[in-house]
């Protein structure tokens, strides 16, 4: 339908940007990967796995910019299976920080790997704030998904409060000591930029705000992992869409885009 139309071209957009900023410029092969990807969130039922289809028609063999897509988990063996051979990658949405046990409900990172994933979000603000998630949590359930071999794709970002007050700058690097597990690698780690009131707003971050926070994210990675934090992927997310998809890639220390309500 319309809305996954609007998925399809933001993803489309996402990568087409990507890939053009990857061409002109001569990448060493310890420079971030730059990475499209949509996070369906708690939408979509195996009637909406056609969109895979298309999305994997649409990837160039050559592109320098990866896909991937997280889709609920309960659609995630049959996503891994469509996608099977293709560069289209498939991640899940939250882990549990165990890997077996009496957690009722809930999915290891060792589970989420046998059905089919290579990545997991960990520490999305709704789920920060849907189930009281904190640092610490956050910090585990990275944990958990390098225990299983799955990249974490480590969530932060400030609320409207925390920025109006001026203090975006200490929340992200705050969060992110927090939630990030002492000898994170860039193979197996990326990071998300989401400021809380650019989420499903319609109203994303200008490339100001972008460049400062992202340079700031850059910088404590760095000064705590050395060349794997200058080697890890930054993704911005809040309200990326096909209208401005591009600016925000331009901007220094994108590497690319998590992708909601567009995707
Ligand atoms: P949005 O969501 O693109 O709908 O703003 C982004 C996200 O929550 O990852």
């Amino acid at each position: 339908g319309g809305a996954m139309d609007t998925r399809r071209r933001a993803c489309e957009a996402a990568r087409t940007s990507l890939d053009r900023r990857k061409s002109m410029s001569n990448v060493a092969p310890s420079s971030p990967e730059k990475l499209a990807a949509g996070n369906w969130k708690m939408n979509g039922t195996s009637a909406d796995l056609s969109i895979l289809e298309t999305i994997i028609r649409d990837l160039a063999p050559e592109a320098g910019a990866g896909a991937l897509i997280c889709p609920p988990a309960t659609l995630l063996s049959a996503a891994a299976h469509l996608s099977k051979a293709t560069p289209l990658r498939i991640g899940a949405q939250n882990c549990h920080e165990a890997a077996t046990g009496a957690h009722t409900g809930d999915i290891s990172a060792e589970m989420l790997r046998d059905a089919g994933a290579t990545h997991v979000i960990v520490g999305h603000s709704e789920r920060r704030t849907d189930h009281g998630e904190t640092d610490d949590a956050v910090r585990a359930k990275a944990e958990a998904a390098q225990r299983a071999g799955l990249t974490a794709i480590v969530c932060v970002g400030e609320t409207e409060d925390e920025r109006e007050a001026g203090r975006q700058i200490e929340v992200v690097t705050s969060q992110l000591a927090g939630s990030l597990p002492d000898g994170a690698t860039a193979d197996r780690t990326i990071i998300a930029y989401e400021p809380v009131w650019a989420i499903g707003t319609g109203k994303a971050a200008t490339p100001a705000d972008i460049a400062e926070i992202h340079g700031a994210i850059r910088s404590a990675l760095s000064t705590r992992f050395g060349a794997q934090g200058s080697a890890m992927s930054l993704l911005y997310g809040g309200s990326v869409k096909p209208a401005n998809a591009a600016e925000i890639f331009a901007v220094e220390n994108v590497d690319g885009a998590l992708i909601g309500g567009a995707s």
